[in-house]
């Protein structure tokens, strides 16, 4: 006789059937994670020769552009689609109105310059924001003690263009301004790079999570005590993301984002399956750092809990991730 249970005609329905050999779930597997879906985030400092470590970031170093160069020879070998720069400025370059982020010469543009010599089968993606050159660590100008827009939108369309004149291929603006996609888009093509990619930070949460790329790009003690909730949207919120990620794709976004990752999954799987765009997600640094503090105290096992994470995201509908884990995801699934 057949007992009734909570799953109707128990026992003939038993879904850990499929779950007994490793082949089994290898064949019922609906999602995987491949080194296509990585975006390795890194950061550039000036001088030779040089890393230095990130206390709140382990095993992340800033490098001199030699060594960012190499790290690119790295991703390209190791699979990895894209690189994305960030700026380690030295303070005495940061000023109220950021005029380093417009300096051809700048950090960013060298180590664009200095990859895209190569000949790689590798992006290179750029951040555009003005936090990494401002001395008050806010992504945008201050006017009487506001982060104002319009203002704001003009620099970044200035940084987005010497970014993509040293050869950048993918401008990331992660400052959270109203109407810079359509202003970059539209800068970009008036001077012919029309085939420059925008990945756009479309759902940027002002997150608690962002600390240690703070101290990365030393930009936390100019921050001081402030924040940056008159931009970066609130953590509550879910529609909002719609009406932010709308905007950008309709100004011209080819990709969008969403930041922090595990945290905002919701976020995620809201976006993806409302505009079915190419969507990325940004396991930030402050995720990163939890995982590596826990296994560094014994309490988590990292390549365990870095694989689960990464797959999560591509199961909540992400088509790539930024990732300080990615060099050390892409070594683990090639071997396999
Ligand atoms: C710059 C920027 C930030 C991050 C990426 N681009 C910091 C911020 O918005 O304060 C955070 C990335 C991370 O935490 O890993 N606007």
């Amino acid at each position: 006789m057949t007992a009734m249970g909570p799953f109707g005609d128990y026992p003939h329905t038993r879904p850990r059937r499929n779950r007994q050999t490793d082949w089994s779930r290898r064949m019922v597997r609906e999602n995987r994670l491949t080194v296509d879906d990585l975006i390795w985030p890194i950061f550039v400092q000036p001088g030779k020769s040089q890393r230095t470590a990130i206390p709140s970031l382990p095993g992340v170093d800033r490098l001199t552009i030699d060594l960012a160069v190499e790290e690119a020879q790295r991703a390209e070998s190791l699979g990895i689609p894209v690189l994305a720069l960030f700026p380690a400025t030295p303070s005495e370059l940061k000023t109220p109105d950021c005029e380093e982020a417009v300096n051809p010469e700048n950090l960013v543009c060298e180590a664009v310059r200095a990859i895209k010599k190569l000949g790689l089968n590798l992006g290179i993606l750029c951040d555009v924001a003005l936090d990494p050159y401002s001395s008050h660590g806010q992504d945008g100008l201050v006017r009487d003690g506001y982060v104002v827009n319009d203002e704001t939108v003009e620099m970044l369309c200035r940084q987005s263009l010497v970014q993509a004149q040293a050869g950048c291929d993918i401008i990331a603006p992660s400052d959270m301004m109203d109407g810079r996609i359509g202003e970059i888009r539209k800068a970009l093509d008036h001077k012919g790079y029309q085939h420059v990619q925008i990945m756009s930070y479309a759902a940027k949460y002002a997150s608690a999570f962002y600390g240690p790329f703070r101290d990365a790009v030393g930009s936390s003690g100019n921050l001081g005590g402030g924040d940056k909730k008159t931009y970066q949207m609130d953590p509550a919120n879910t529609d909002e993301a719609i009406r932010e990620v709308a905007l950008d794709i309709q100004e011209g976004a080819d990709m969008v984002m969403v930041k922090p990752g595990m945290p905002y999954l919701d976020i995620v799987r809201r976006v993806k399956e409302t505009f079915h765009q190419p969507t990325y997600v940004y396991q930030v640094s402050g995720e990163y750092a939890m995982l590596h503090a826990a296994a560094g105290n014994g309490w988590l096992d990292l390549n365990k809990v870095m694989l689960e994470s990464l797959t999560a995201f591509k199961r909540a509908g992400a088509d790539g991730i930024l990732t300080y884990f990615a060099p050390v995801a892409a070594e683990m699934l090639k071997s396999g």
